[in-house]
């Protein structure tokens, strides 16, 4: 029983061409776990392209078509990423100015990428207005005189949305809200911030408003925290209506017209182990559309276009992570109990998550079965650091030894993106799989890429 279970991928949980062969050997999209980490070492995150790919389609699917959906590029970007994307239809939402140098330099258009970010840089924005991103999505006072300069200088007219804080306390850990008041990002619609920031903004010549956007936070379950965001920030579109409508030079209708996108944000809750699941899209984006279409209605405005920024629900579950077991160290804990350690060979660098966030994951042996009793255990990496845990508890089989390799899954969002080189630690390969070939996607960082930046 407990066997089958160690032995099992569950499919809610790993990539969509994850399989155990006869032989024990995992593959992902027929390429076999152990031969990639022969070829390339490990730890190795593998990407699994086409499920990547066909959750970019879910999502199109689910909100009304490709446009719709921007792929939140701080999940994890690279410029195959990018051509991904774009290549399914997705908008790409970038929150630096390095992130949109990368799609640039992927040669994502433009005009389907908007720009997030408390504390955009002035070279940023110059960037968005001179490459012609699609919206800036405007989160300060300051930023809106800023912009409103760069787009003035360069002559041009730059679209962009109000990002509005709706106060809702998304159920996820407290440093991944962020549509509360406390907190860094956005304009609050309670104080009337949001309603001064968007007038301001139709005010100003250089600077077209398009719509407005919110997001409740990430890892979200609670899908009543989208909609209710959605009623709070179509309430201030009827307002925004009511007072600037009369003196736009087309009418209510044609700032109705103009104010036509709805930015929900991100969120959608995926599932990391066995015993989770992941928030229905398909159902919830039903539901959100009709509630949007709803409420529009009863404030007599014709329906918006409603938009989401999904990175991880997109990333994440394509992706796993393959790690060697080195050291395993029984040790004592209280009243006699034993605690296993197993030491694996990346850890905190190449996955923050569980040591900042509390994040829980799991994990199979992928080189081969195994068949041993279940026993209290912990993974651990290989950083000086006695908080660097990667699985704080779990009850993993007695055979598990030095040389097996250990992987673990959905780890596509965040890790990457979120990877330091602690202990001079390179960053691990990145290999993309599709179709029985691995293909290097970035490749893994040497001693030699650390000591080229020292410049003494
Ligand atoms: N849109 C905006 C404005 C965001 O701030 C975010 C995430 C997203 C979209 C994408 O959210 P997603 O669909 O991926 O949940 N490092 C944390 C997550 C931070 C999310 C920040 N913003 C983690 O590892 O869980």
């Amino acid at each position: 029983m407990d066997a089958d279970r160690f032995n099992e991928l569950p499919s809610h949980v790993w990539p969509a061409h994850a399989r155990r062969q006869e032989d024990g050997v995992v593959t992902i999209a027929g390429v076999p776990l152990p031969e990639i980490v022969e070829e390339y070492g490990s730890p190795a995150f593998v990407i699994d392209e086409a499920d990547f790919r066909s959750r970019c389609r879910s999502m199109a699917e689910a909100f009304g078509g490709p446009g719709n959906v921007h792929y939140a590029a701080k999940a994890f970007l690279t410029r195959a990423v990018a051509r991904w994307v774009d290549e399914e239809g997705l908008s790409l939402d970038v929150a630096s100015e390095n992130e949109l140098r990368i799609a640039l330099a992927a040669g994502f258009p433009a005009g389907r990428i908007a720009a997030h970010g408390n504390n955009k840089s002035e070279g940023f924005l110059r960037l968005c207005v001179d490459g012609g991103v699609g919206h800036v999505v405007l989160d300060s006072f300051q930023e809106i005189e800023r912009l409103a300069r760069a787009a003035a200088d360069a002559g041009a007219i730059q679209p962009v949305l109000v990002r509005v804080k709706p106060g809702i306390e998304a159920h996820t850990h407290e440093f991944i809200a962020t549509a509360h008041e406390d907190q860094k990002f956005g304009f609050s619609l309670a104080s009337g911030s949001a309603l001064r920031a968007a007038r301001l903004v139709l005010e100003s010549p250089h600077l077209r408003l398009v719509g407005l956007h919110c997001h409740v936070g990430s890892q979200v379950f609670d899908a009543e925290g989208f909609s209710l965001a959605a009623e709070r920030v179509l309430g201030l579109l009827g307002e925004l209506l009511r007072e600037c409508g009369p003196r736009h030079p087309e009418g209510p209708e044609g700032l109705a017209r103009q104010l036509s996108t709805l930015d929900l944000g991100g969120g959608y809750g995926i599932a990391y182990l066995d015993e989770e699941s992941p928030l229905d899209v398909a159902a919830v984006a039903a539901d959100l559309l009709a509630k949007v279409r709803g409420h529009a209605e009863e404030l007599g405005l014709p329906a918006p276009t409603v938009t989401v920024e999904p990175g991880r629900a997109i990333a994440g579950p394509s992706t796993v992570t393959v790690y060697t077991v080195g050291t395993v160290k029984d040790v004592h804990v209280e009243d006699d109990r034993l605690r296993r350690y197993l030491s694996v060979d990346g850890g905190m660098s190449d996955n923050i998550r569980p040591a900042l966030y509390g994040a829980r994951y799991e994990a199979r042996v992928v080189s081969r079965f195994v068949d041993g009793a279940p026993v209290d255990s912990r993974v651990v990496g290989s950083h000086c650091e006695s908080g660097d845990i990667l699985i704080d508890s779990a009850r993993l089989p007695d055979d598990i030894g030095a040389g097996d390799l250990l992987a673990i899954p959905a780890t596509g969002a965040y890790c990457y993106a979120m990877s330091s080189r602690y202990n001079a630690f390179g960053r691990p390969p990145v290999i993309a799989v599709s179709s029985g070939k691995a293909s290097v996607m970035l490749r893994r960082e040497t001693v030699e890429d650390l000591l080229a930046l020292e410049q003494d």
